[in-house]
């Protein structure tokens, strides 16, 4: 019990057991070549050569308009799934998707451009998941990263560290990365790990603790990262998405949200019920922007009635969580999820 915040506030990927991660990393890699193959392919000549097809810049679909410069605000209490375990698996010409919500939260990396396309067809926006503030050694554009750009291993996590995100070696990467976002057709990103302040103590875990001299920074990060430093960044990576008209989420983050909530569209938040810090976010949902809100009780997928209505209740430890857009989810954020009203669906992953 004594950090229940700094698992918290890692990515999804740091909390994976050892023998999980072991698995995630042989398949994505298999995965990454293909992508990387198809995307050289892909992005330089305007579409996958199958023979088929004219090679033309890729035609937009009426339900997916050439980009604007309207920037998609997503709404209050909007219905999300978030997937980033395994890219989906769309077929082309597909009628549905289970569940049939309005907004999926899905990895920029391991979804092709079909799914996005698919996903508009549908009617779907895309908000596309990347770390920005954490190295991870088995995307396509690690080695772009210096040694010098990296800090701590996040807590024994082989493979992942924290990023120095004042390096302008790291901004250009994270702009690369917006661009492929942009280029692939999100309506959003969801960059993750912008906190790497993250706080030590126990003592210091609420944001009240956090205002009093004894809790100051911690330097978990190894680069000496402060919540100044993520403010900057913030604002940052806000400006690069809205510049390629693309709205920006902030990840928890909970401290700077007042800080940058004029230059983020929307929260994705974790535990929040858990740690019984709702209410802070609520301050999205009062400027009129959802809380993309995710809980991973311990019993999913089996979750009991009580823990479900707790979590959903708007009560208690969810106090200020009531217009949140909740999704209760495994850990490794597969393709099962479920709702306040108690239904489930697992939507279909590659294998
Ligand atoms: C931009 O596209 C959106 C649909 O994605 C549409 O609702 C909006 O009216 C368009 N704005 C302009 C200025 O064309
Ligand atoms: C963003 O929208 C503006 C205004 O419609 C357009 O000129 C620009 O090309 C768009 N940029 C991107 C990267 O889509
Ligand atoms: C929020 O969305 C859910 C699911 O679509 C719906 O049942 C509920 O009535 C909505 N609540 C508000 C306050 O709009
Ligand atoms: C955010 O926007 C509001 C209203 O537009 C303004 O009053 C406020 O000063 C802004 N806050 C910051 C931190 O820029």
């Amino acid at each position: 019990m004594e950090k229940p915040h700094h698992a918290a506030r890692q990515s999804w990927w740091s909390r994976q057991s050892g023998a999980r991660k072991l698995f995630y990393i042989a398949v994505p890699i298999v995965l990454i070549i293909a992508l990387a193959i198809g995307l050289g392919v892909g992005l330089t000549r305007g579409g996958p050569d199958d023979g088929e097809e004219p090679d033309t810049t890729p035609s937009p679909t009426p339900t997916s308009p050439p980009r604007n410069g309207t920037i998609w605000q997503p709404a209050v209490n909007e219905t999300w799934q978030i997937v980033l375990l395994k890219p989906l698996e769309l077929a082309e010409d597909t009628t549905s998707i289970e569940p049939d919500v309005s907004v999926y939260d899905i990895d920029l990396f391991t979804n092709e451009v079909g799914v996005i396309e698919t996903l508009h067809r549908l009617g779907k926006r895309v908000i596309c998941y990347f770390s920005a503030g954490s190295y991870e050694d088995y995307r396509p554009d690690s080695g772009q990263f210096q040694q010098s750009d990296r800090g701590r291993e996040l807590d024994g996590w082989p493979g992942e560290y924290w990023l120095n995100v004042n390096s302008d070696n790291v901004r250009n990467i994270m702009v690369e990365r917006m661009r492929l976002a942009s280029q692939k057709g999100c309506d959003a990103v969801d960059p993750d790990n912008v906190d790497g302040y993250v706080r030590q103590p126990f003592e210091c875990a609420t944001v009240k603790a956090m205002e009093t001299e004894t809790c100051g920074q911690s330097n978990e990060n190894g680069l000496g990262l402060t919540q100044q430093d993520a403010i900057n960044y913030v604002n940052f990576l806000s400006e690069e998405a809205t510049r390629l008209n693309m709205s920006i989420g902030l990840k928890n983050a909970a401290e700077i949200i007042p800080q940058v909530i004029n230059v983020t569209h929307f929260s994705v938040n974790e535990q929040c019920v858990e740690y019984s810090e709702c209410d802070t976010f609520a301050a999205f949902v009062q400027d009129g922007k959802p809380v993309f809100h995710i809980e991973y009780p311990s019993s999913a997928p089996s979750i009991q009635a009580n823990v479900v209505s707790n979590i959903c209740s708007g009560d208690g430890d969810a106090e200020g969580a009531e217009r949140f857009s909740t999704v209760l989810k495994n850990m490794n954020l597969d393709g099962w999820v479920e709702y306040c009203n108690g239904e489930t669906f697992t939507t279909e992953t590659e294998a």
